[in-house]
């Protein structure tokens, strides 16, 4: 685990746990507040009051039941027509009685010869009304004053709102009963649930950090592993490119920078080399060049001294002084094409259209009776170049094309043609020869790399050398339909003053 991918889990980790700290102090104020307001003393007494007043309003109603019984049996109209077995005025009396209570439904009478059952118009559905007798049931009934068997006995409705009430206040003080106890562990459940909560998201967002801060550091390791690539001089790979992103374009740049490098060492190596064989090109120019004068003059004071009379004789000396002739004089075109590469001069160069210089060019060969056909674009090309240099490095170019052409004995002319590409100036000279095979590609520019027998293997050295100079590259490809395409790519000054700007 690096440092990075700590710091990135570290912060993921602190933006989770902040808001869920948070999140978890309020909840567990949140319970705390609803098990209190519940807890409230004053709700407890709300609610535990509603159970006496309830079932003390029922007892009221019992009692006031039974009183009323005991009170009629107490009464004289009633104990009287009981005593004169006056079954119409006990009834009577039992009825006023019944009309006067408004919840009683029924009034018995019973004993002594006589039942009377007295009954109230009004109706109390079931439904809501649970009716009552006093006294009980299995109880015998109440007395009547006087007449000890003569029983009396009441039947009332009783509201069942009030019936159900108390058993609901009951089960709810019951209830609360529990929740007061149990408050402590309810509150504790909640906060276990939202610590669990707090726990898994912050192991989620602990991991996620790590695999999105691991897959970062993963791609800068690739990286830091090619820089060190790079420090230890190895500048031929490139890293693949795998998502549009920062790190993308990081690696796309580095890749850049890495063909830059290697772009900018080869030229360095190339320039280098071209360097020593030049200093071995002059030095050999230098230590042929010398003696050749004197081994000609000395062939020809053979040749003018001789004064015998022998023929044959004099004709081989006449022979042998042609044949050295011949060679010196080869001797000194090599000479001079030796010093002429030892002596290249350094680039001057001057901004100017390269599309009028290539048509210049051209027109001057034509004018020679050497046609080149030339391919350009509508404006001017504006490059910084050296004319004499050039000018020398095309006219390589194009005799190397038209000795192509003369060995493939093709008659096409070799054409030329200027173009821009991606801001850079793209010269291309191309023939229908028999093209450069792959495996002389990378060779054809190295110094005395010839496949011509009169050929010194010097032209195309001379035209990389003056490419490079100017700060551009050459490359050579097959051309389609056959031959070979030299192409030349030169920066444009207009876009590299611009860019400068
Ligand atoms: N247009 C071309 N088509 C095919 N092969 C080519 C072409 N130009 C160059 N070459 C190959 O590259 C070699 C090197 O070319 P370069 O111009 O350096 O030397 P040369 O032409 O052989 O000698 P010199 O330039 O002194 O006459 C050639 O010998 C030839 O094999
Ligand atoms: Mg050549």
């Amino acid at each position: 685990v690096s440092r990075f991918e700590i710091k990135i889990a570290f912060a993921l980790l602190l933006t989770a746990a902040i808001p869920l700290t948070v999140a978890l102090a309020l909840a567990s104020r949140l319970v705390d507040e609803s098990v209190t307001v519940g807890l409230n003393p004053r709700v407890r007494e709300a609610v535990q009051s509603q159970v006496p007043v309830v079932r003390d309003f029922i007892r009221a109603r019992i009692a006031f039941f039974k009183s009323m019984v005991r009170a009629l049996a107490q009464s004289h109209p009633l104990i009287e027509a009981i005593g004169a077995r006056d079954s119409r005025g006990a009834e009577k009396v039992l009825r006023t009685e019944l009309n006067n209570c408004e919840h009683c439904t029924d009034i018995e009478l019973g004993g002594a010869g006589m039942s009377i059952r007295v009954s109230g118009r009004a109706k109390f559905p079931t439904e809501t009304w649970a009716p009552r007798t006093f006294p009980s049931a299995d109880d015998p009934g109440v007395a009547v004053a006087g007449h000890p068997q003569v029983r009396l006995r009441l039947t009332a409705v009783l509201a069942r709102r009030y019936l159900e009430g108390l058993r609901e206040a009951g089960e709810f003080a019951a209830l609360y009963t529990v929740l007061a106890e149990k408050s402590g562990a309810v509150k504790r459940s909640y906060l276990i649930a939202f610590g669990l909560a707090l726990g898994v998201t912050l192991a989620v967002a602990l991991s996620v950090g790590l695999f999105l801060s691991r897959r970062v550091t993963r791609r800068i390791g690739v990286l830091i592993a090619a820089t060190r690539r790079v420090a230890s001089g190895d500048l031929e790979f490139q890293i693949p490119v795998k998502s549009r992103d920062e790190i993308g374009d990081l690696t796309q740049s580095f890749n850049k920078m890495l063909s830059d490098l290697g772009e900018s060492q080869r030229r360095i190596v190339y320039l280098e080399t071209i360097a020593t064989w030049q200093e071995i090109a002059r030095r050999l120019a230098h230590e042929i060049k010398n003696p050749l004068t004197p081994i000609l003059l000395a062939v020809q004071q053979l040749h003018k001294k001789y004064t015998g009379d022998d023929e044959t004789y004099r004709r081989t000396l006449g022979e042998a002084m042609e044949v050295v002739t011949e060679e010196v004089e080869s001797l000194r075109t090599l000479v001079s094409e030796f010093s002429d590469f030892a002596k290249l001069p350094a680039v001057r160069r001057a901004p100017g259209d390269l599309v009028a210089f290539v048509d210049e060019l051209a027109r001057g060969e034509s004018a020679e009776g050497v046609e080149v056909v030339v391919r350009r674009p509508e404006g001017p090309v504006m490059v910084a170049f050296d004319r004499m240099l050039l000018r020398r490095a095309l006219t390589n170019l194009l005799k190397n094309a038209r000795e192509a052409m003369q060995v493939s004995g093709d008659s096409a002319p070799p054409e030329m043609s200027v173009a821009v590409r991606d801001g850079e100036a793209v010269l291309e000279v191309s023939d229908r020869g028999p093209g450069v095979p792959e495996e002389s590609k990378a060779r054809v520019f190295d110094p005395y790399f010839t496949t011509k027998r009169e050929g010194t293997g010097l032209g195309l050295s001379i035209v990389k050398k003056i490419i490079l100079d100017h700060e551009g590259r050459i490359t050579v490809a097959d051309r389609e339909g056959g031959g070979a395409v030299f192409r030349v790519i030169l920066p444009i000054t207009a876009e590299k003053e611009r860019a400068q700007e």
